[in-house]
């Protein structure tokens, strides 16, 4: 998302300037160009020399460089995004009340990108009724302000006025300006994680299903536009973006149960869930004591919630579920996508290296109903997600 855009970054006068060298450092990890203009003030806090070095090009701080005009103008064209931060009262201020006293101040006024602020400020300063005023200013421009966080200041008092983590800043400027429109108006269900099936209140049968990869899907649909309902068995994982709504669920049944008044409303479905195909025909409700020389646990079967969505699939609905194999997978995987009524199917082998429950990377061969088969190699699950998303918007353009 952030690949080749041009992101232009500046700094005031405020502690919370140290932060924004990790933050840098995030934007050019994420393939971005990166520029950064600082305020006279904020070279207290943040040396031009780290920034240069870091984002590959020189700082810009001043108005008029060895006896030459610095062109603040083609500075604010030249950017995709203008992201402030940390934005310090007094900035903030000037910003209100079009002063033009500093390089910054002349980009910001002459930029045609979108601007984004990350406040930074001691509690008693962030709440102060002029301070409040000017921020509603910016907003009324069209300025857009990530929400301070609440901690430790710099006063050492603790309360609101925390400029946001770099990774959060990040987080909100890919989700709020570089979200695509493939999926815009799609309503889609993602399903993900494990179930447990619980034994007894201390006692479950689950499996080693991580979440990652449904995770991961879940953000790819989010970002190419689509609004994504997550319903997830346990998991660890957390979802990078605010934007998508996300449903814990513990077991099949639950799982189900949350999924089946969606089942026949969204046009996208992704069955990624490893949901448990059996399930205790009793719960205990007391902890099994061990006190026997053996125990027969019987098992009954859970319903298959891919197999109920594809019985009930629309023409204009696309379902795509996953298949996990230890043998003759590319045969089983077919039958699956047969059997279930669905119109693609994402292969999963155990067999590589690196692939499957609980790795970062995974190792898939789609297939389509209409016939296509595609492999992809051992990859990151956030790029296999995004190869998976870009198959399903491909089929549907089909
Ligand atoms: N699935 C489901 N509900 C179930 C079982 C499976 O929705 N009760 C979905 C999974 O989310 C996945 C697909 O069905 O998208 C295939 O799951 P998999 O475990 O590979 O196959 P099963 O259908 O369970 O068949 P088998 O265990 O015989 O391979």
């Amino acid at each position: 998302m952030l690949a080749s855009k041009k992101i232009l970054i500046g700094i005031t006068g405020s502690i919370a300037a140290y932060k924004t060298i990790l933050l840098v450092r995030l934007l050019m990890k994420a393939g971005a160009e990166v520029k950064v203009v600082i305020t006279p003030a904020a070279k207290a806090f943040v040396s031009p020399l780290v920034l240069s070095t870091l984002s590959k090009h020189n700082v810009y701080a001043d108005l008029v460089e060895s006896d030459q005009w610095a062109n603040h103008v083609e500075l604010g064209r030249w950017a995709d995004l203008f992201i402030i931060a940390p934005l310090s009262c007094n900035t903030l201020a000037k910003m209100a009340n079009g002063y033009c006293d500093n390089m910054l101040l002349a980009v910001y006024l002459s930029a045609t990108c979108a601007v984004v602020v990350a406040p930074a400020m001691d509690e008693d300063m962030w709440h102060h009724a002029s301070t409040q005023k000017n921020l509603a200013t910016l907003l009324s421009y069209g300025i857009t302000s990530i929400p301070v966080g609440n901690g430790e200041l710099a006063s050492g008092l603790f309360g609101e006025g925390r400029m946001a983590e770099p990774e959060e800043i990040l987080q909100f400027c890919e989700e709020t300006f570089f979200r695509g429109k493939s999926l815009t108006g799609k309503k889609v269900l993602v399903t993900a994680g494990p179930t447990y099936e619980a034994i007894d209140p201390v006692r479950f049968i689950g499996n080693y299903s991580s979440g990652k990869m449904g995770f991961a899907i879940a953000e790819a649909l989010y970002m190419a536009g689509a609004d994504v309902q997550l319903i997830t068995g346990p998991s660890h994982e957390q979802l990078r973006y605010k934007g998508i709504k996300i449903l814990p669920v513990i077991s099949a049944a639950e799982m189900y149960e949350a999924v089946a008044p969606l089942m026949e409303q969204v046009d996208i479905a992704v069955y990624c869930a490893a949901v448990a195909d059996f399930t205790p025909s009793i719960k205990q409700i007391e902890k099994i004591k061990k006190n026997t020389d053996h125990l027969l646990l019987e098992l009954v079967p859970t319903i298959d919630i891919l197999a109920m969505a594809g019985a009930k699939k629309k023409s204009n609905q696309y379902i795509l579920g996953f298949a996990l194999e230890t043998e003759n997978e590319k045969e089983n995987a077919l039958a699956k996508l047969k059997r279930k009524n669905i119109d693609a199917i994402v292969l999963n082998s155990l067999r590589t290296e690196g692939a499957g429950f609980g790795y970062d990377t995974n190792e898939i061969t789609i297939f389509s109903a209409k016939g296509i088969e595609k492999t992809f190699p051992l990859q990151l699950k956030k790029s296999v997600a995004t190869q998976i998303v870009s198959f399903i918007i491909d089929e549907l353009h089909a």
